[in-house]
C-alpha cells in the first residue's frame, strides 16, 4: 500500500502547552486510554506518511524522540502553531510531493481520513481540508457584546485537521510569514483554491477536561481497545512469632500480630497483584516474583504492586480500577479505609482502588481467627498499537 503511495511528509504541531485542558504536562503528552494524544495521532497517520515531524515543544523535545525514535524527526515549536508549521516545514524533505498538517489534539483522526485528503490531493487539487457543517447558529458580535451579523449557516463548516497542501504551496503560503488559526487560510491569503471533504465527529479538537472525556468514550467504544477482568486471591496463617510486623493493604498495623509468608504477607497487596496478572494474562505471582528469588524476600505489599504495575505497563496495559475485599476478624479495616486505599493507589501510580472487608461468621480459619486472606479484582485496558 506504502509504495502506491505519492511521497506525503506529515508535519505535527504539539507545541501548546494546553492550557484550557489544564494538566501538569503539555496537551500532546496527557494521556488517553494508555497513550498519549501524540502518539494516538502519530500511530494513526502512520500508514500514510512518507516522513513526519513533529514540532514540539521546547522542554520535551527529547522525550518525545525517545517515544518515536527514528520514525519521526522533532524540532521545537515556536510561539504561535503557525511557527511551529513554519519551523517544522524548513524540515520537509526535497522529494515530498505532498505536506499534510495534523493537530496533535486531532488525536483520533482516523488513517481513513488522511488517505481522502491525499486521494484529492492525487487528483488535482492543490489544498484540502475536512469540515463538519455546524449546527449552532453563529453570530457575528462587536466589542461591546451587541450581534453585527447573522451569516447563512449553511454556508458556514467547522473546520478540522488533517489539512493536505501540495509541497508548493504551503512553502509559498508560510513564506508570507503572517499569522493564521490553520493553515488553509494562509493559502487562501494566495487565491489558492481550498476544497473541503467531509470531516469525522472523532477528529474531535481536544481542547478541554470534557472532550478528552468524550475522546475516552469513542477510544473505548472502538475496536482498537480491549477491557479485560482478572481475579486473585491470597491467605497468610497468623504467625507465631509475637514480633512479627502486620502487614496489611499497604499499612503496617502496629499492636497486631503479623502472618507468615516469604515476603511481607500483604494478602490485600498480593490479590491485587495476581488480579492484575489475571487480567493481563501475563502469568501469576508465583511466576513473575517466585520464592526462589531471594531478592523479594520480606518485599513490601507496595513494592510488589509497584513491580506489577511496571510489567504490565511494559506490555501495554493500564488499570482502568481495582477492587480488594479483605477476609478476617482483625485488623478491623474501617478506620483505616481511606488511609488503605491511598496506599493502594499510590503504589498503581494513582489508579482508582477501593477497599471493602468482611468477616466469615465465626466460618473457616478466618472465622476462627488463624488468618486472613482477601479477593481482588482488576479491570485493565489494552490499546492496540
Ligand atoms: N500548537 C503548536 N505551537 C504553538 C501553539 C499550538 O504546535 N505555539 C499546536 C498544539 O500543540 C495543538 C495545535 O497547535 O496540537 C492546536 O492548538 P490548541 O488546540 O489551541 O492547543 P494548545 O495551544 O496546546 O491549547 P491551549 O490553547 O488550550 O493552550
Ligand atoms: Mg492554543
Amino acid at each position: 500500500m506504502r509504495s502506491l503511495l505519492p511521497n506525503t511528509a506529515v508535519i505535527i504541531p504539539a507545541a501548546g502547552s494546553g492550557e484550557r485542558l489544564g494538566a501538569d504536562l503539555p496537551k500532546a503528552l496527557v494521556q488517553l486510554v494508555g497513550r498519549t494524544l501524540i502518539e494516538h495521532a502519530v500511530a494513526n497517520l502512520s500508514p500514510i506518511a512518507s516522513q513526519i515531524i513533529i514540532a514540539a515543544p521546547a522542554a520535551y523535545v527529547n522525550q518525545i524522540r525517545t517515544f518515536f525514535g527514528e520514525s519521526v524527526e522533532v524540532v521545537a515549536g515556536g510561539q504561535s502553531r503557525t511557527e511551529s508549521v513554519r519551523l517544522a516545514l524548513a524540515l520537509v524533505r526535497e522529494n515530498m510531493e505532498f505536506v499534510l498538517v495534523h493537530d496533535a489534539a486531532r488525536a483520533l483522526a482516523s488513517t481513513a481520513l488522511f488517505e481522502k485528503v491525499i486521494a484529492e490531493l492525487i487528483s488535482g487539487e492543490k489544498a484540502v481540508i475536512p469540515v463538519l457543517s455546524v449546527s449552532d447558529t453563529i453570530k457575528r458580535v462587536d466589542k461591546k457584546g451587541y450581534v453585527s451579523k447573522t451569516p447563512n449557516r449553511s454556508k458556514l463548516r467547522a473546520v478540522q485537521t488533517p489539512q493536505g497542501f501540495t509541497r508548493e504551496a504551503l512553502v509559498w503560503a508560510h513564506a508570507q510569514l503572517i499569522e493564521g488559526t490553520d493553515d488553509a487560510a494562509l493559502v487562501e491569503n494566495l487565491n489558492i483554491p481550498v476544497k473541503t471533504i467531509p470531516g469525522e465527529v472523532h477528529a474531535l479538537k481536544i481542547t478541554t477536561a470534557q472532550d478528552l472525556e468524550t475522546a475516552t468514550k469513542y477510544l473505548i467504544g472502538s475496536s482498537q481497545v480491549d477491557i479485560r477482568v482478572g481475579v486473585g486471591s491470597d491467605a497468610h496463617a497468623f504467625s507465631d512469632d509475637p514480633f512479627r510486623p502486620m502487614w496489611l493493604a499497604g499499612l503496617l498495623w502496629e499492636g497486631h500480630p503479623g502472618v507468615d509468608g516469604h515476603s511481607d504477607g500483604d494478602v490485600a497487596a498480593h490479590a491485587i497483584c495476581d488480579s492484575l496478572f489475571a487480567a493481563t494474562g501475563l502469568g501469576d505471582l508465583g511466576s513473575n516474583f517466585g520464592v526462589d528469588r531471594p531478592e523479594y524476600a520480606g518485599a513490601s505489599g507496595s513494592k510488589m504492586l509497584q513491580e506489577t504495575l511496571a510489567i504490565i505497563s511494559a506490555a501495554g496495559f493500564e488499570i482502568h480500577n481495582v477492587s480488594v475485599q479483605i477476609v478476617g476478624n482483625k485488623p478491623r479495616i474501617g478506620g483505616r479505609r481511606i488511609e488503605a486505599i491511598k496506599a493502594l493507589s499510590l503504589a498503581l501510580n494513582g489508579a482508582p482502588v477501593s477497599v471493602t472487608a468482611t468477616t466469615t461468621d465465626g466460618l473457616g480459619f478466618t472465622g476462627e481467627g488463624k488468618g486472613l486472606s482477601a479477593i481482588a479484582t482488576s479491570l485493565v485496558v489494552h490499546v492496540r498499537k
